[in-house]
């Protein structure tokens, strides 16, 4: 595990990172609504999921959810939500930047009716975390865009996605949305962001 990350990521969520955006991803409450799956909730994983305002929406919809990320911060402070809410999330504590077999071993085949991976620009991680959907499982992905615009996230382009690169990364699946541009943030801010909606052929 890269020490020097998850230490930055551990002091962020400490200092109260992320604590006034609680609301679930826009491009997951809008979609979730049209996708083909089982109807009080499937298995769901959500990559890199910081506190977790995505696995808490899905798991309060009924979903049992699986949620990793690099900071144990981060899971400590979901699963005491979790745990308050009788909720059903498990944390896997994982650094997803190290050998990728190695990074993604606990991903199961055919396991999972839906993934995601909300802000964090992983696009190698898309072929393994296809894998572990069952076919007809859908891959939901928001990751931060290379732009000069002035917009939140990531300085620089080591944590974003080149355009086109999310699509690419998920050629072995049916995208059924795909877009890159300028969002306006529920906190007023503007973020540049690769948006995918993908299903793992049936
Ligand atoms: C911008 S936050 C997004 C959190 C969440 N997905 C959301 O949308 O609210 C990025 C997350 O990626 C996690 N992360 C960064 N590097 C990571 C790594 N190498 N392995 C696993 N998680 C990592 C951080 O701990 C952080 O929680």
């Amino acid at each position: 595990m890269s020490e020097a990350d998850r230490k930055k990521w551990n002091a962020r969520y400490e200092e109260g990172a992320y604590v006034t955006r609680q609301h679930p991803s826009e491009l997951l409450v809008d979609r979730l609504p049209g996708l083909i799956l089982p109807e009080s909730g499937g298995r769901a994983i959500d990559i890199a999921c910081g506190s977790g305002r995505n696995s808490l929406y899905l798991a309060r919809k009924g979903w049992k959810v699986d949620a990793v990320d690099i900071s144990e911060t981060a899971l400590e402070q979901l699963d005491e939500k979790a745990r308050a809410e009788g909720l059903s999330i498990t944390g896997i504590n994982r650094d997803l930047e190290q050998d990728l077999a190695v990074a993604t071993d606990f991903l199961v085949a055919d396991t999972y009716d839906l993934a995601i991976m909300f802000r964090y620009a992983h696009p190698a991680l898309v072929e393994p975390i296809s894998r572990a959907l069952k076919p007809g499982g859908y891959l939901i992905v928001e990751s931060h865009l290379v732009t000069d615009a002035d917009v939140v996230g990531p300085r620089g382009t080591r944590h974003r996605v080149a355009p086109g690169e999310l699509r690419t990364a998920a050629a072995g699946l049916d995208v059924l949305v795909y877009s890159e541009g300028i969002v306006l943030d529920p906190d007023g801010r503007s973020a540049a962001i690769a948006r995918l909606v993908a299903r793992r052929p049936e």
